[in-house]
Order: C-alpha cells, then structure tokens, then sequence
C-alpha cells in the first residue's frame, strides 16, 4: 500500500458498482452540495456522492430544480471532490445544459470533469437525444448515470410530482428506457417515484445497477438527498424519505443557546480568547495614558 493510500478507503468506480451488484451488495448513495458534508459522508463510508441539482430547491431555495445553471452546479461541485477521498463523485447535469444537442452536452459533462474532478454525470431522461447523449459521452470515456420514473426536470410536463410506471404499459415503457440506457453505456440508472414490484422487475432485468429514490428494497442500491435524511431540509417531506436526524431543531437550539450566550456576555470566555502578558498590557495601558496626557497639553 502506498503512502498516499494508507488508511484510506479504497477509490470506488463504476467497476466496483457492477461488481456489487453482482454480489448483491446494496449500494449506498447519497447526495452532497459542499466540502464538510461531502467529507462526512465520504466518511461514513458512502459509495456514491450525487451533487444533485436537488441542491436547487435544498441549498438555494428554488421551488423546483429548473433555476440552478452550470455555474453554480460546478462551484458545488467542485467544493464536493475537495472532500472526497473514496466515494465516485456524480454531477447532476441541470436543466438545459444537455437538453438542446448533443455538442452542448459533452461540453457541459466534460466541464464537470475537468473543471470540477467529478468521476461521472448523471442525466435525465430517455430521449433519442439522451440516448445519444450518454452514448458518445461514454465513447470517450466519461460514465453516465441514467434517471428514469419521476424526473424532477420534467415535473411541469408529467403534470406535478406524481409516482410513474403504475400501469403494466408504463412499466413496459419503463423497462425498456432503462434497458436502452444500458445498451447507450450508462453504468447505472436512478428509479425515483416507481412502484416497488416495477422497480423490482426492472432491476432483474438489467445488467447495470438502479438506484431507488422511492422505488422500494428491490433495488440495487438506494440514494437520499442527505439534508432530507438529517432532518436540516424542512420544507416538505416526501414518504420516501427516513429521517434519522432532527439537525432542523438541534441546529435551531444550538443557535438559540450562542444568542443567549452572546447577550449574557457569557461568551467568549477567557478559554476561548487571545491573551498578552500583564506586562504587555500594563505598558499599553500606560502608553495609552501618556498619548491622552500629550493630547490634553496640546489643546491647552
Ligand atoms: O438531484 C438529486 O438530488 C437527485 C436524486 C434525488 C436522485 O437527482
């Protein structure tokens, strides 16, 4: 093992994704917007870290994903691999950075790339244009992770957040998206919003791994939005999401406990302050003293 390597976690690549699929090891994915949450969810030992253009509605405050630009994603970004040490880094590409050709695509993922060190892109959708897409993407060397069912880009056109794939003919249709992203080389496909047994199905039938969000256990792995499982997002919560934290109110009484502190003059204390020696200060306070005496002559 190599300096650099030691103690760390091993790098995790789309290879190691297939690999556990195959092994029927679950995989665990989350997202992430910034330096300190990616460190820890790195450090909990998460497979995959998605900034996803979730960060639209979650970091920016947006009521849907449709503002975030390629800009901010990448300034997300690349805060988001400064942190990581083993997790594979998803960019989410935005809404309109690959919608309109195949050209202004490969520019916008190879930006996430090289601009921002992300290991992989994810895309909305299974147009012949995507399709394409993720096809010349993966032709030179750039993983693309599909997302199919519930596509957040496309919530005004699915007519609102609503579960997708309930009939046998949407299923079918849902299926054979995702079995034409895997042919296009997409290393992985997200489910959101799909009934359990079609997501379930759909997953026996492909090579590659999907990763559920609201698409039950049957799954190849699963992904949250972090601030939504920590209970720090509070606008609306979907039924897919578990909280295991309540960050939301231990911040908000944190916070109120700084302020009272504050304004009882109860922090900083000494513990928490700079010091110079009696000496030093002695000698200011006399220096101070002499400076208004010379002061007081002057104006006489
Ligand atoms: O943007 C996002 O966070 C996502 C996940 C919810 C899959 O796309």
């Amino acid at each position: 093992m190599s300096k650099h390597t030691q103690g760390s976690a091993k790098q995790v690549s789309t290879h190691t994704l297939m690999k556990y699929k195959g092994e029927g090891r679950k995989i665990v994915c989350l997202t992430a917007y910034d330096y300190s949450t990616a460190q820890i969810v790195d450090r909990a030992g998460v497979d995959v870290i998605l900034v996803g253009d979730s960060l639209a509605m979650v970091a920016l405050g947006h009521r849907t994903t449709h503002a975030v630009t390629m800009e901010e994603m990448l300034h997300h970004t690349r805060a988001v691999t400064r942190g990581v040490k083993s997790a594979l880094v998803v960019a989410d590409l935005p809404f309109m950075s690959y919608q309109v050709e195949v050209t202004q695509a490969i520019t916008n993922a190879g930006r996430f790339i090289k601009e921002a060190e992300a290991h992989a892109v994810k895309l909305e959708g299974a147009t012949p244009l995507s399709l394409e897409i993720v096809e010349r993407l993966v032709g030179m060397g750039i993983p693309v992770m599909g997302h199919l069912g519930f596509t957040p880009q496309s919530i005004h056109g699915l007519g609102g957040t609503k579960v997708q794939g309930k009939t046998a003919e949407d299923a079918v249709k849902l299926i054979r998206d995702a079995k034409a992203l895997e042919e296009a080389g997409a290393f992985s496909v997200v489910l959101e919003m799909v009934p359990k047994a079609v997501a379930t199905i759909l997953t026996e039938e492909m090579k590659i791994p999907t990763i559920g969000i609201g698409a039950g256990n049957g799954c190849d792995g699963q992904i949250l939005v972090t601030d939504d499982l920590l209970g720090k997002f509070t606008d609306f919560q979907p039924r897919f999401v578990r909280r295991y934290a309540n960050l939301s109110d231990l911040c908000t009484e944190a916070i109120g406990n700084y302020a009272r502190d504050v304004k009882a003059k109860q922090f900083p204390d000494d513990s928490e302050s700079f010091a110079i020696s009696e000496e030093e200060e002695l000698e200011l306070r006399q220096l101070i003293a002499a400076d208004m005496e010379l002061k007081g002559e002057l104006t006489c």
